[in-house]
């Protein structure tokens, strides 16, 4: 586990470059927090790291946000789904066991079919307003 604080959107945004850098095709990464936390953001400097120049944007409403870097990545943003079967319906089991990298905004609400492999993150947002991201969290 590994606890890192950020001072600002930037520097958020080179923690997940940084955090991209590391990942292997085929890899999950499933983000915590609260609203505002900073889990877009970290998705941002992921995008950066694959050589994605599209803004990245919070696919709420899609659910599923398909971007093409040096490895596709697949971000999606759980927040208006409720229910795992939600989930299944939406076709979206199969990002997990793709070649691309998968984020998941709220994944803690799929945490059950997540695959054991995935790297669960936590951003929190301090009284301070910095944010401890913490990589490697419980599910
Ligand atoms: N250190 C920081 N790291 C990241 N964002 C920060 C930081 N300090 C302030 N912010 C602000 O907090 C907000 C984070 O928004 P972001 O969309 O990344 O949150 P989120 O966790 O994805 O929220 P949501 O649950 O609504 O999707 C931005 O407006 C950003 O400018
Ligand atoms: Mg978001």
């Amino acid at each position: 586990m590994e606890e890192l604080t950020s001072l600002s959107e930037e520097q958020t945004i080179q923690i997940g470059e940084q955090l991209g850098a590391s990942l292997a095709p085929g890899s999950v990464i499933s983000l915590q927090g609260s609203l505002g936390a900073g889990k877009t953001t970290l998705v941002k400097g992921i995008a950066r790291s694959l050589g994605i120049t599209e803004p990245v944007t919070s696919p709420s409403f899609t659910i599923i946000q398909q971007y093409l870097g040096s490895v596709p990545l697949y971000h999606m943003d759980l927040y208006r789904i409720d229910s795992m079967e939600e989930f299944d319906l939406l076709g979206a089991e199969e990002y997990l066991y793709d070649k691309g990298i998968t984020v998941i905004e709220w994944g803690e609400k799929i945490s059950s079919m997540l695959p054991s492999s995935a790297v669960c993150i936590t951003c929190r947002i301090e009284p301070d307003q910095t944010r401890t991201i913490t990589i490697g969290a419980a599910p």
